[in-house]
């Protein structure tokens, strides 16, 4: 069977039984997406002709009246017959070449009890290039993959810096913590995503960066390659977390701010709020930011971090004028696997 992409008229082989953006993707095209698990609705394109169905039941990321209006989730909508589908204009993150590469485990720094910062090298002769704020798989055997989103810059991608939290009883980021030696090969495959700072002419619209635990890394990208390539604009970090060990690089975060006049850092603890207030807030993140900014309008909003960050601010921000359209995520959701682990 086969997937035909409009308006760039694409065709590629679909893979039996697979939702049709693993195999998009395994084709090395980058069609739009974020969550892969079915809720944050980033992978939606209109069904042309064809008939998929949707074997984990339809999600989050698709409303009735969408899924009336002909829309699809290419995460989770399994091709029955050919499918021609028309996908959201890619932008030009879809330039940049993905690549499956090796990979081997240079440093390893246990940041937090359960975040692991892992720093990979590539093959000298290889050239990767990515955007701030995209993310690479960690390919495992049985042709699946996990999802890590890229904290070094583009200018700075010598090592590829990870931010790793342990997911109780999850198989990969276990062996991060239990087996991962200095030394070791990985199979990596990307840059993958859309989540990628955008540059703006007005340099007065505030950028608000919101990360939520280990969505620290891609915002850590977006901000270095900001600050670092020279962008003068308002910026706003939100870090929030449980406890204060959770915010595992405040202290580098923290070390930013005197020597950018236009950094402003507000780091938030859902949980555990004690001695440490002064330092912190208290609550949600996406309460500290209404709080902080009455008007939304002409902020511009990167997020990264757990689906429920994401979906709070995607509910919260527009009632202060948020336009949805300045509103840029990546939920840190996960696809159960289906291919056996061998
Ligand atoms: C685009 C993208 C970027 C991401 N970037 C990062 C990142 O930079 N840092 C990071 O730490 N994580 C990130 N994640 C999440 C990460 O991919 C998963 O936590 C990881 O794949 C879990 O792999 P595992 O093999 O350990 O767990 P699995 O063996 O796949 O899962 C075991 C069980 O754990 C639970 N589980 C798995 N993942 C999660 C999760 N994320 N949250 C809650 N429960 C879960 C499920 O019940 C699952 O059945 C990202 C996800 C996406 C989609
Ligand atoms: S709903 Fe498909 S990528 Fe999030």
């Amino acid at each position: 069977m086969q997937l035909t992409v409009r308006p760039q008229n694409r065709v590629i082989s679909l893979i039996p039984d697979r939702p049709i953006l693993e195999a998009a993707l395994a084709a090395h095209m980058n069609l739009p997406h974020s969550c892969k698990g079915g809720n944050c609705g980033s992978c939606r394109a209109h069904l042309v002709s064809g008939q998929v169905s949707y074997p984990r039941g339809r999600t989050l990321g698709l409303s009735e009246a969408e899924y009336r209006a002909g829309e699809v989730l290419l995460c989770q909508a399994v091709a029955l017959t050919d499918v021609v589908v028309e996908a959201r204009e890619i932008r030009r993150v879809s330039d940049v070449e993905i690549k499956a590469l090796p990979c081997r485990v240079e440093r390893l720094e246990r940041w937090a009890p359960d975040v692991m910062g892992v720093y990979l090298r590539l093959p000298a002769i290889e050239d990767f290039q990515f955007q701030a704020g995209q993310y690479l798989d960690v390919m495992l055997p049985g042709h699946r993959r996990r999802s890590f989103s890229i904290a070094s810059p583009p200018h700075d991608a010598g090592l590829i810096e990870l931010h790793i939290r342990q997911v109780a009883g999850g198989e990969f980021t276990s062996a991060v913590f239990d087996t991962l030696t200095v030394g070791d090969l990985l199979r990596i495959e990307g840059p993958l995503g859309h989540f990628v700072y955008q540059p703006v002419d007005e340099v007065t619209a505030p950028l608000v960066l919101v990360a939520g635990g280990t969505g620290f890394s891609p915002i850590k990208s977006i901000l270095r390659h900001v600050l670092e390539s020279g962008v003068r604009r308002p910026i706003h970090v939100y870090w929030g977390a449980k406890r204060e060990l959770d915010l595992y690089q405040s202290a580098w975060l923290m070390a930013r701010v005197p020597h950018f006049a236009d950094l402003r850092v507000v780091t938030v603890l859902s949980e555990g709020v004690g001695e440490e207030t002064q330092r912190h807030r208290a609550g949600w993140l996406h309460d500290a930011i209404l709080q902080d900014f009455p008007d939304l309008h002409d902020a511009h909003v990167y997020a990264a971090g757990p689906p429920q960050l994401i979906a709070a601010l995607k509910e919260h921000l527009p009632r202060q004028g948020l336009p949805l359209a300045q509103l840029y995520f990546d939920s840190f959701d996960y696809a159960p696997d289906e291919q056996s682990r061998t």
